[in-house]
């Protein structure tokens, strides 16, 4: 007996004290690794840029025995490699068929999930590999077409192509229905499948999991796929075009998760869904099932999720489920016509839930007092327009709140003072938006909460001044209330605010020369119609974020400061119903991104003099009226409003600043869109929105003086132009008329004479038009929309003639040219 054996028996009388010491003996008594095995290894590891200390292959080494490295398997008897994962091994590389891969002819595992093969075609030897059982490929940028050499992997049990940029289309699903027919794991997520389902899918009958979210399918779904014995987990979730009912559910099946959400699966749920024994987790938002909601639901006494929302669902929600879903940790109904009068009490029973979304129902929740006894803690709350008329009492005990949505209630009263602080340590987002609230029951000064992201206490009656939230906040909207006071300097001191809406109150003051400090993370400024008094102060500095500023509607006064130049990703900026003074702004063109310059309404006079270089080159909607201009209209800006020359794109977008943010749990997508007052046809209206592609010059009411140059053609994307009320003189350009995009033109009241050019009928789109109050005569122009307009349209023009003016032209004049 050599030593080395001793030694190993030795070891052996302690397995039975010590099982894992057995497996590293027989392992050390295994024949090692293949050399040509080893060396692939290693080949393989060099073809990767790889981050050493986290990458399992960081550790393969020249030397010693392959079977022992990280992520490799090797045969008990073989010693050849059987098994090979490198899931989450930072591989960051091309791959290919040369791959010395392909060398490792025994593999019957391979797992390459969640590396970066840099758009990768999957390599068509992987057909060689023809003892594979597993292959898991996801999240790990290959792309193209799946080669049909995987499909020759007749061994298949578990198949994991997910989360990369693949199509599946020539081989198709079909093909690969009919080949792979002992899959029992078949994950496709986001691969470009772009078919419907074919019927041999039900034919793999030892499915246990499929999931073929995100793959583009269209046409019916299968009826079969259902009953697949095996079946455990369906997903289909994000397939808006494949269609579907359900099948009635017998009790043999043994589904546990359903997922269909956003996909066009309609008609009712039925009542044998109370068949589906196991199910644990049922998502079907945003389909177009219809109907009630079937009691039988209460059966499923396991699920745990049950997510309903963004259907046709109406009828009473069935009282049982409140009573028999004792494991319902999440429950989703929000957005169908549920109707009825629930008391949200009844929602207490359900111990174990943690997320509850009612909102926009048409039914009233009633609140009743705590029952006396425990509530679940909840994380998420949305009873948004839920016809609340008190804040819940049980609301106080809920310590571990991260949302909560009591927006478009009838609450009314002050806001408690318990409220302000409630899950103080874990609260992120409330919503009080569109109530009833009149105030705080003590004047909050700063609030306690330490994490909150989104505080929306819009369009309420709120009175009394500013509550500040702490600095992790992001988006903080006030707007539309009856606050009041100065913009404290704690405002100053949200570092990460992203946006804030404080417009449509009564705060008064000074602007606080501090608010400089929130430009590196401020992207929309929201102060309009407040009493806001003084001159603006630098509002950004190099690096500024922001976006959007609106001023507008207080008493400002004095000119705009130069340091608006920091402002360099200003889109809109809009200081209209001000008291300011100085000249045109020439500055600001050098802001490469505005878009929207509204200065109407203030004590702005000039002339508008030469522009420097690139002005303005993405300005669409210039408002200057109401001022005191001078001086002839500013005619060699045209060439420079480069963004004025291109028309629409026909695709719908509104002005709006990207807000979105990510905290743990939760990836925030949002986006704020630009307001604007403006008189469209001569009523003033406020947007909204504005289109991206609007384009508007209006310089009326100012003193400009001067012909309208012919150039103004350049501005071929303009669509309402208004110069009323100047003091222009000289014809109306003809030029006017190929701007084919104009739909409202007003030159009313002004010096302009000659005759109204013949070629304006030409304007297809112009839906007002407006010369009154000039001295212009001669035939009015004929056919088209002018037959629609007014007769006030043309007023105050006493040489004007011809329909639908009274006066004739007579026969002296050649009669107008019909068009
Ligand atoms: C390598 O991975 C570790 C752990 O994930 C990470 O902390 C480190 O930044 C990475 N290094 C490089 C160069 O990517
Ligand atoms: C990634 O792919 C690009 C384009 O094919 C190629 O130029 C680049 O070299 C590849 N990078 C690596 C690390 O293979
Ligand atoms: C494999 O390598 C050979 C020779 O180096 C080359 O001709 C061939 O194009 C390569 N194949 C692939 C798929 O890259
Ligand atoms: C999916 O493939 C279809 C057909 O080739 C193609 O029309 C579609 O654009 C693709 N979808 C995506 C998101 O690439
Ligand atoms: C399903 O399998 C059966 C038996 O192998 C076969 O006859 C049938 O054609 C298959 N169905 C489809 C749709 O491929
Ligand atoms: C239940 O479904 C299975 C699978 O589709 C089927 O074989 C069985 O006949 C069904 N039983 C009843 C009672 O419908
Ligand atoms: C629901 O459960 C009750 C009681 O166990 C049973 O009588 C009823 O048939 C079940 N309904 C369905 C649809 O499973
Ligand atoms: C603002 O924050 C600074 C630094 O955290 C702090 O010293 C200061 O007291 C805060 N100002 C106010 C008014 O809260
Ligand atoms: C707004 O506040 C000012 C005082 O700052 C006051 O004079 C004015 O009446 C208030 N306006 C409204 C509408 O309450
Ligand atoms: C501009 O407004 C300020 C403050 O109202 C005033 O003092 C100044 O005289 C005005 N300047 C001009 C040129 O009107
Ligand atoms: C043009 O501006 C004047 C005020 O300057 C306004 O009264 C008129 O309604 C505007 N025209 C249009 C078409 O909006
Ligand atoms: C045209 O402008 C005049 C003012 O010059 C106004 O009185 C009239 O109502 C306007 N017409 C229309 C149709 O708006």
């Amino acid at each position: 007996m050599g030593p080395l054996l001793h030694y190993y028996m030795l070891k052996c009388l302690f397995f039975l004290v010590l099982p894992h010491l057995l497996i590293q003996c027989c392992s050390s008594m295994q024949p090692l690794c293949r050399n040509s095995e080893r060396s692939a290894l290693l080949q393989l590891k060099e073809n990767f840029i790889l981050n050493q200390s986290a990458s399992k292959v960081g550790s393969w080494k020249l030397e010693g025995d392959c079977s022992l490295w990280d992520g490799v398997e090797c045969d008990d008897n073989t010693g050849h490699v059987i098994g090979l994962d490198l899931s989450s091994s930072f591989l960051y590389g091309s791959i290919d068929s040369n791959s010395s891969l392909f060398c490792l002819s025994h593999l019957r595992r391979l797992n390459l999930s969640d590396n970066d093969f840099n758009y990768s075609k999957i390599p068509s030897a992987l057909g060689s590999l023809s003892r594979l059982s597993r292959l898991e490929l996801s999240s790990s940028a290959f792309s193209g077409q799946i080669p049909a050499e995987v499909f020759e992997l007749s061994k298949l049990v578990t198949l994991d192509l997910s989360d990369n940029y693949l199509e599946l289309q020539n081989p198709s699903l079909k093909s690969l229905a009919e080949k792979l027919v002992y899959l029992r794991h078949l994950n496709l997520d986001k691969v470009n499948v772009s078919s419907a389902i074919p019927q041999s899918l039900a034919n793999l009958s030892s499915l246990t999991y499929l999931s073929l979210g995100n793959c583009e399918l269209h046409g019916e779904f299968p009826i079969k796929v259902f009953h697949l014995p095996n079946l455990q987990i369906l997903n289909v979730d994000g397939n808006p075009f494949l269609t579907g009912h359900f099948p009635e559910f017998n009790r043999s099946s043994s589904i546990e998760i359903l997922e269909l959400g956003f996909t066009g699966f309609l008609g009712e749920l039925p009542k044998s869904i109370g068949n589906l024994e196991s199910l644990s987790y049922s998502g079907i938002s945003k389909c177009h099932f219809t109907g009630r909601i079937p009691t039988s639901l209460a059966n499923l006494t396991h699920l745990t999720y049950l997510s309903l929302p963004d259907n046709k669902f109406y009828g009473p929600i069935p009282q049982s489920i409140f009573t028999n879903l004792v494991n319902l940790e999440h429950l989703y109904l929000y957005q169908n016509h549920l109707i009825g009068t629930i008391k949200l009490e009844s929602f207490l029973n359900l111990k174990k839930l943690k997320s509850l979304y009612l909102s926009s129902n048409d039914f009233s929740l009633i609140s009743t007092a705590t029952p006396n006894l425990t509530v679940p803690k909840f994380y998420m709350l949305g009873l948004s327009s839920c016809n609340l008329s008190k804040f819940p009492d049980f609301l106080a005990d809920q310590d571990e709140l991260e949302f909560l949505d009591l927006s478009g209630n009838k609450i009314d009263g002050h806001i408690p003072y318990w409220l302000w602080g409630l899950s103080a340590k874990t609260l992120e987002f409330l919503y009080l938006d569109v109530n009833f609230l009149t105030g705080f029951d003590q004047p909050p000064i700063v609030l306690l909460w330490t994490n909150l992201r989104i505080l929306d206490l819009r369009y309420n009656n709120l009175q009394g001044s500013l509550p500040i939230p702490s600095a992790s906040m992001y988006q903080y909207f006030v707007s539309n209330n009856l606050l009041t006071g100065e913009i404290s300097p704690v405002v100053c001191n949200l570092s990460s605010i992203i946006v804030l809406d404080m417009s449509s109150n009564n705060f008064s003051g000074k602007l606080p020369p501090c608010l400089v400090n929130l430009s590196r993370s401020l992207s929309i400024l929201n102060l309009q119609n407040n009493s806001f008094r003084g001159r603006i102060p630098q509002t950004c500095k190099n690096g500024s974020k922001l976006r959007m500023i609106d001023f507008s509607q207080n008493q400002l006064y004095g000119p705009i400061p130069r340091s608006m130049v920091y402002c360099s990703m200003l889109e809109s900026l809009n200081l209209g119903n001000n008291q300011m003074n100085g000249t045109f702004p020439s500055q600001l063109g050098t802001l490469p991104e505005l878009k929207v310059l509204i200065l109407q309404h203030n004590g702005f006079h000039g002339a508008i003099g030469k522009p420097e270089t690139n002005d303005f080159p993405k300005l669409r909607i210039l408002d200057l009226s109401f001022n005191q201009f001078e001086g002839s209209l500013p005619s060699q800006y045209f060439p420079r409003w480069k963004a004025m020359k291109f028309a629409d794109s026909h695709e719908l977008r509104y002005l709006q600043a990207n807000t979105s943010f990510q905290v743990p749990g939760y990836d925030w997508s949002s986006y704020v869109s630009y307001s604007r007052t403006m008189t469209n046809k001569g009523v003033e209206t406020t947007y909204e929105k504005i289109q991206e592609f609007l384009v508007t010059i209006d310089l009326s009411s100012n003193r400009f003086e001067g012909c309208i140059p012919e150039d103004i053609q350049i501005l071929e994307a303009l669509q309402f132009l208004n110069l009323s009320n100047n003091f222009l003189s000289g014809p109306i350009p003809s030029s006017l008329a190929t701007l084919m995009d104009l739909q409202s033109l007003d030159l009313s009241q002004n010096k302009l004479s000659g005759e109204i050019p013949q070629e304006l009928p030409k304007l297809t789109f112009l839906e007002f038009f407006n010369v009154s109050n000039n001295q212009l005569i001669g035939p009015m122009p004929q056919g088209k929309q002018f037959g629609t307009f007014e007769n006030n349209s043309f007023e105050g023009n006493p040489g004007l003639c011809g329909n639908p003016l009274s006066k004739k032209c007579y026969s002296s004049s050649p009669p107008p040219p019909l068009l």
